[in-house]
């Protein structure tokens, strides 16, 4: 694997995917070969996993369930969409990577994280990201920008106790993985989290 694997992480209205974006677009002008994908997606079967898992009819969905189906999501993504880029060299930027699993799914449902890491072993080889940016927010303030603007699925409408406890486990993420998971502070403007993810993402690539 020669490329550059980069995700991007957090509770629901924290921005991601626009500073997933303009990092995209940075990379793409300096002449980069990047892709930008994000999950549960990036590929058509993905999708269809997607639209059962955030469907909000899906009240009766078990947390097993749903974690299988995440993962099996991330597999196609991964043999489809991502491996082929990074082998080829690319960057590979990501809306949500393992990590959202474990925070989701093992923090916020209360799954066993050593279930999830066997899962994952299974469906990920344990391919992880050279670089997480994880952007952090208050829970209140995250739900009240993705309801402003009518974006509601299945875990979304899951009350505040759930977000609160999925934020706790990217913390506790980040603190068991400083070296990877950089956590961001999305208190400034759009620009400004740019720069500083352009800032960390040079510290780390060394250019
Ligand atoms: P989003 O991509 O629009 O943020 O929506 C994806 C939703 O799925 C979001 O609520 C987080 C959730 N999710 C999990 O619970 N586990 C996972 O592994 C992933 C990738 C996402």
């Amino acid at each position: 694997m020669k490329g550059t694997f980069i995700s991007f992480e957090g509770i629901e209205g924290t921005g991601k995917s626009t500073q997933a974006k303009l990092l995209y677009t940075y990379l793409r002008e300096k002449g980069a070969d990047v892709i930008l994908t994000e999950e549960p997606g990036g590929t058509q079967i993905s999708v269809k996993i997607r639209e059962v898992l955030l469907s909000v009819e899906h009240k009766e969905m078990s947390a097993l369930t749903e974690l299988l189906l995440y993962n099996a999501s991330r597999a196609q993504h991964i043999q489809e969409v991502i491996m082929p880029a990074l082998d080829r060299g690319a960057f590979v930027i990501t809306d949500r990577f393992t990590d959202s699993t474990l925070a989701y799914q093992g923090y916020g449902r209360g799954l066993d994280l050593q279930l999830i890491d066997s899962i994952d072993l299974i469906a990920t080889g344990r391919l992880r990201p050279d670089i997480t940016l994880l952007l952090d927010l208050d829970v209140q303030t995250g739900l009240k920008r993705n309801r402003g603007i009518n974006k509601t699925d299945r875990l979304e409408l899951e009350d505040v106790p759930f977000h609160e406890r999925v934020r706790n486990g990217y913390h506790m993420l980040a603190a068991k993985e400083p070296g990877r998971i950089k956590l961001i502070s999305v208190t400034a403007g759009i620009d400004e989290i740019h720069r500083s993810i352009i800032h960390i993402i040079s510290g780390v690539l060394g250019s």
